[in-house]
């Protein structure tokens, strides 16, 4: 799609309008498990105390929606109609009460993961999760509530404390991440919407939960934009081998152009993967990562890392009631595994320095764009991931 001028985009956004009203606009509501998105008019309410109206421009879909969009697990059959994305950038159109930290025309992207600052979680340096603003159940706002309403007046679900597939959004300011005002260009706006989770969520795997060092070796199961992530960050701390795995061969073409040095289609080989990597690495990984949501792949990959000191990051959203395929004398050994939530970092008080990092091309953002579109063919870009044919398609609002 050709490139569009910020103003051009920005035509019909005059905050001054719309403040304290509520917004007709057009969302992509689905209406139960599976089934395709409509693109309709919903009513969008203001911002209330320590929230933010956000005009979405970008927004691009990530596994999570799919998962969610399938109605995975199945407890979250109950909440139809919803809006799902959590993957976007946009401005901010207006503040309710008590939000200090951004302001009408900020740029910005939502995070689902929230750093409020002031929490016992959010105030501790060892994890970066908020226990004021969870992730989880996250189908209405803070006052258990929704902003969204159907033009009859039906209140739609939220999803993930984001929503993005809506032309306006309404979210927590802990949500809410400044971009640096070089964000005020359409095609670095449009680059940084990738922060919003899967990219974050694969180098900070990366730099903060495994701290990959230079010449390490690396196993990534799963080579969809959140493996290729990890691959990027291992790339710029200098690791020496990237072993990428996927049953997808077509995933290899691209994962090869982004840092991987090797592959293993587990579907080509007699023997377990593990085994074939610690061949391949002198008896073990240093860190392997697992990005695909497949449990299968947990023993596999934990196995493939070195005796003594490998390191297994779990990164994928592993939706089934399946339990770590390890026995606890495997741990003996000195392998460990962790598991990561958005890479570790602490959205709103580290993503402008990695949004800066990414600008000056410590990470290359342009590979994980495979696809734009724009936001009616919503439907055209899902299928587009579940065929695997995509990393990230962007649409444009
Ligand atoms: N072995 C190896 N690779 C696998 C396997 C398997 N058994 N099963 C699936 N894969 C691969 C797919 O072929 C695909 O290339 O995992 C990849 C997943 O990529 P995407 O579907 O593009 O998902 P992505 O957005 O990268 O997210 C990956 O992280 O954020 C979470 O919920 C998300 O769990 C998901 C994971
Ligand atoms: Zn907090
Ligand atoms: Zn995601």
């Amino acid at each position: 799609m050709a490139e569009k001028k910020n103003n051009n985009i920005l035509r019909n956004f005059n905050p001054s309008e719309t403040r304290g009203k509520i917004i007709t606009c057009k969302a992509a509501v689905v209406y139960g498990p599976e089934e395709a998105f409509k693109i309709e008019e919903v009513e969008v309410h203001p911002p209330q105390k320590m929230e933010v109206r956000i005009k979405i421009l970008f927004t691009s879909i990530c596994h999570s929606d799919v998962d969610a969009w399938k109605a995975q697990p199945e407890s979250r059959r109950a909440f139809y109609p919803r809006i799902f994305g959590h993957e976007a950038s946009g401005i901010v159109e207006s503040v309710g009460e008590g939000v200090n930290d951004v302001r009408e025309g900020d740029y910005v992207v939502p995070i689902f993961q929230a750093e409020c600052g002031e929490c016992k979680l959010c105030t501790c340096e060892k994890t970066n999760t908020c226990e004021s603003v969870s992730y989880t159940n996250t189908v209405m706002l803070s006052d258990g509530k929704s902003r969204f309403y159907t033009t009859d007046a039906k209140p739609i679900f939220h999803f993930l404390n984001t929503s993005t597939f809506s032309e306006y959004t309404v979210v927590h300011s802990a949500c809410v991440v400044k971009l640096p005002s070089v964000a005020d260009d359409t095609r670095i706006l449009k680059r940084l919407t990738l922060l919003s989770c899967g990219v974050t969520t694969g180098v900070g795997a990366a730099w903060n939960v495994a701290n990959v060092h230079s010449g390490s070796t690396v196993a990534i199961f799963g080579l969809g934009s959140v493996g290729l992530a990890v691959a990027e960050g291992a790339r710029a701390r200098g690791a020496s081998k990237i072993i990428g795995i996927d049953i997808n061969p077509h995933k290899f073409i691209k994962a090869q152009a982004m840092g991987v040095t090797e592959f293993i289609n587990p579907k080509d080989e007699e023997k377990p993967v593990y085994e074939k990597i610690r061949e391949m690495s002198e008896g073990g990984v240093h860190y392997s990562f697992e990005c695909s949501g497949n449990s299968d792949v947990l023993r596999d990959a934990f196995l493939s890392s070195h005796e003594g000191w490998g390191l297994t990051v779990i990164v994928g959203i592993h939706l089934t009631p399946k339990t770590l395929p390890i026995h606890p004398m495997e741990l003996f050994y000195g392998r460990r595994i962790v598991g990561s939530m958005f890479g570790g970092f602490k959205g709103k008080s580290q993503l402008p320095h990695f949004a800066q990092q990414c600008l000056q091309g410590v990470v290359k953002l342009d590979d994980f764009i495979t696809h734009e579109l724009p936001f009616h063919d919503i439907n055209e870009a899902f299928q587009l991931l579940i065929a695997g044919k995509s990393l990230r398609c962007i649409l444009h609002l």
